[in-house]
């Protein structure tokens, strides 16, 4: 159960008097008060048998909204999985935020290693009222599908970067055909056919050639409407010539969260059955400086006969974006976004909890940060700032990939620079550096690597149409 720092155990109104009583007795007597990620054990004869009864803080009741009831949910998987075989929770308030919270919180990442055997193997969800017993199980049908799909981002993060090809990636992909996905690989050769010119520089670099992957859903109902969601997936960003530093390379398998987003969609997409056509694209390749990668001074032409000056191998999202927004924009979306682990500005600006988000239309932008509250995955706006377009003029090219002014508004300046490429599509760019991956402890209901972000932002957004 639940238990707010100063308003009592949530629910408790479903325990009798004299339970409830030696419940807040002993609560006390642990030295319990509520507040956020406090765990306490006692024992109660409850509901006719000895029972071990958690209860988990959720801090002050103002303020402690979703978000406070799904970390909690997290601490108190985390308190029991490895101890108890069952679990039953009184979800009388936020029981969606609950289930998942509970969900979430079971991933392992065990491609590699087994993870510690858990004992729990059921949780169950109680509530009072017999009546919303239905309304509760579409709770966990939802909570289900959404971690699903989280986990699959976060198994893919987390794969180690010579394990996850743009091949296999793009094989992953070809399982989800059939049930209204369509899937197209368009590799080396049709690339160049296409005119891709900038993926195909950044994949250069590598032994193991870049691809571009495009799904499609259809939903089953007939429908006009139609969105894209494009993502960013190197899925090794050693910088290439421009080498990063062995410290800023350490965690740079995450560097395919938005293409990992997009293929957790499409994993579940025809059980989620949004009311729209769906695009799903994403640009796989390894940036790497091998014998014939991509140099400094380069220039590319992306799929929109745009010429572009690498400057900088390290700005290779935004090449490899360029060719799939240009991808995006040629379906004739109402709607595109795009997931990229842009800028390592991003994580300074907003660090490991607030990702950024740009784009060049009002309500493309407020779409995205409303799917976020109710995800409770928080974005930040930047200004596309007109004046900023001035520094990535190329000197020989139409465009640079970095700013000629060093050290000011990166983010922005990616932002700047991928707006070329939509075609003036209303659209909307998530920089996701900060939030799709984290070095340490995250909270309660995500490990450290990969946390799964944006897909349950993606997924309400995808919701909501
Ligand atoms: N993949 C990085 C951005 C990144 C940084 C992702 C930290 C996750 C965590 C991106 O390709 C990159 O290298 N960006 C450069 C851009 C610069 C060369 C203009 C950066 O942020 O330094
Ligand atoms: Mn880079
Ligand atoms: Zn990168």
């Amino acid at each position: 159960m639940f238990a707010y720092e100063d308003a009592g155990v949530v629910g408790a109104k479903a325990l009798p008097n004299k339970e409830k009583a030696l419940l807040s007795a002993k609560l006390k007597e642990e030295g319990f008060k509520g507040g956020a990620k406090e765990v306490a054990r006692v024992d109660l004869h409850l509901f006719g048998r000895n029972r071990r009864v958690f209860a988990v803080g959720l801090g002050k009741r103002k303020g402690a909204g979703t978000e406070a009831f799904r970390r909690a949910a997290g601490t108190l998987l985390g308190a029991v999985r490895a101890k108890r075989e069952t679990l039953a929770v009184l979800c009388s308030e936020n029981a969606a935020a609950i289930a998942e919270g509970l969900t979430l919180a079971s991933y392992k990442y065990e491609e590699y290693k087994k993870g510690d055997e858990d004992k729990l193997t059921a949780a169950h969800l109680v509530i009072q009222d017999a009546a919303a017993r239905a309304g509760l199980e579409k709770i966990c049908a939802k909570a289900a599908l959404y971690a699903e799909a989280v986990f699959l981002s976060r198994d893919l993060v987390n794969r180690a970067p010579s394990d996850k090809t743009p091949h296999s990636l793009a094989e992953l992909a070809e399982t989800f055909k059939g049930t209204g996905v369509e899937v197209e690989v368009i590799d080396q050769t049709k690339a160049m056919d296409l005119g891709m010119g900038a993926l195909l520089g950044v994949g250069r670099g590598s032994a193991h050639p870049p691809v571009m992957v495009h799904m499609v859903f259809k939903p089953k109902a007939k429908t006009k409407k139609r969105v894209a969601l494009v993502g960013k997936g190197i899925v090794f960003d050693s910088g290439g010539l421009s080498l990063k530093p062995a410290a800023s390379m350490e965690d740079m398998k995450c560097d395919m969260a938005g293409a990992a987003s997009v293929l957790a969609v499409f994993k579940i997409i025809a059980r989620l059955q949004p009311k729209a056509e769906v695009h799903g694209i994403f640009a796989a390749a390894y940036n790497m400086p091998g014998p014939d990668a991509y140099k400094p001074g380069d220039v590319l032409k992306a799929m929109n006969g745009k010429t572009i000056e690498v400057w900088n191998t390290d700005a290779e999202g935004r090449l490899v974006l360029a060719d799939a927004l240009c991808l995006a924009a040629k379906q004739e979306p109402q709607m595109i976004l795009n997931m990229a682990t842009l800028t390592g500005a991003v994580v300074v600006a907003l660090g490991s909890k607030v990702a950024g988000v740009m784009g060049n239309d009002r309500r493309v932008v407020a779409s995205v940060i409303a799917a976020g509250k109710r995800a409770d995955e928080a974005y930040c706006e930047l200004p596309l700032v007109e004046d900023y377009k001035e520094s990535i003029k190329g000197n020989i090219a139409e465009l640079l990939n970095i700013s000629k002014v060093r050290g000011e508004a990166g983010s922005i300046i990616g932002g700047l620079f991928l707006q070329e490429f939509v075609n003036e599509i209303p659209w909307a760019h998530l920089d996701i550096a900060g939030t799709a991956f984290a070095g340490g402890d995250y909270n309660s209901y995500s490990p450290k690597g990969g946390t799964g972000a944006p897909v349950r932002t993606l997924l309400e957004w995808l919701g909501a149409l």
